[in-house]
């Protein structure tokens, strides 16, 4: 079946309504555009779960600081289009700043969730989590998803969206997808093109030392402090500006106790132009 464009919320509910009378399961991927590997990935993942898969392409101004690469943010719609029908989705969602946030281009409603805010990323980008949650809120409120899957490559964001869709009683069941690598480990991202080759070639090296820090604790190493801190010391010494690298509760995403068993490695650097996440999670 060919793809379908909507620009409007009206245009998309009227599908997903007809699709809904004939029982199919609606499934969803929401997205910036620019799709890449990691994106291409999440359409395989929900593909078994669902009938109809529907994808958003919308640059999202709510949760973009003002210092931010909201306005260079890579748009690339006909190529993105171009992937989407290769792929087999069938209905995309992408709407313009006014179709989703009226003439003000704001959102007077929106949706906090809370304690992951202060924590990592949320600290660090204020604002960012509260317009990521508020407009996945409202794609959901619009699509109405039986099932939607997120990276896990945005670990924070996947914990505020499952917390936000338990907490709010969304009815939509969140489903995760292993993050694409390039050959080198590097994490498939939008934001990797504004890397130079050389800078490129150096990123490689959070994914390496995410690993050996994962290898240190499997072999028994529970001191995550000092883990951390050379962690830190290699990144800075190799060029990097790290944001924080942490070692945390898989679950809560609070510091790791020396009794937690299921974790998570947190990593946010700056280099060069680009702001670089990732995260491995181990077991003990
Ligand atoms: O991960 C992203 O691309 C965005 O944060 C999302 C989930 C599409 C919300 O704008």
């Amino acid at each position: 079946m060919n793809l379908t464009v909507a620009s409007s919320i009206h245009a998309v509910r009227a599908q997903v309504k007809a699709w809904r009378e004939q029982s199919a399961r609606i499934g969803f991927v929401a997205t910036m555009g620019n799709l890449h590997a990691g994106h291409m990935d999440l359409f395989r993942t929900i593909a078994p779960h669902c009938d109809r898969v529907v994808c958003s392409i919308f640059a999202n101004p709510l949760q973009f600081g003002p210092a931010e690469d909201y306005a260079a943010y890579p748009r690339t719609l006909d190529a993105d289009i171009d992937k989407l029908q290769s792929i087999g989705a069938d209905l995309l969602f992408a709407p313009t700043v006014q179709e989703m946030y009226g003439s003000s281009g704001m959102s007077d409603t929106k949706v906090s969730v809370k304690r992951l805010n202060n924590l990592y990323c949320g600290k660090l980008r204020e604002g960012h989590f509260i317009g990521v949650a508020t407009v996945v809120c409202k794609l959901f409120n619009i699509v109405s998803p039986h099932v939607a899957v997120f990276g896990e490559k945005d670990y924070q964001q996947l914990a505020v969206i499952r917390q936000m869709v338990s907490d709010l009683s969304i009815p939509v069941d969140i489903l995760s997808s292993p993050t694409i690598r390039e050959k080198s480990g590097l994490a498939s991202s939008s934001r990797n093109q504004y890397l130079t080759p050389a800078e490129k070639t150096t990123a490689a090296l959070i994914y390496s030392v995410l690993c050996e820090m994962r290898k240190a604790i499997e072999a028994g190493d529970g001191n995550f402090n000092d883990l951390e801190a050379r962690a830190t010391t290699r990144l800075v010494c190799a060029g990097f500006s790290p944001d924080y690298i942490t070692v945390a509760d898989a679950m809560t995403l609070l510091p790791a106790q020396p009794d937690t068993r299921n974790l998570v490695i947190l990593v946010a650097a700056r280099l060069g132009k680009a702001r670089l996440i990732d995260n491995v999670t181990v077991t003990i």
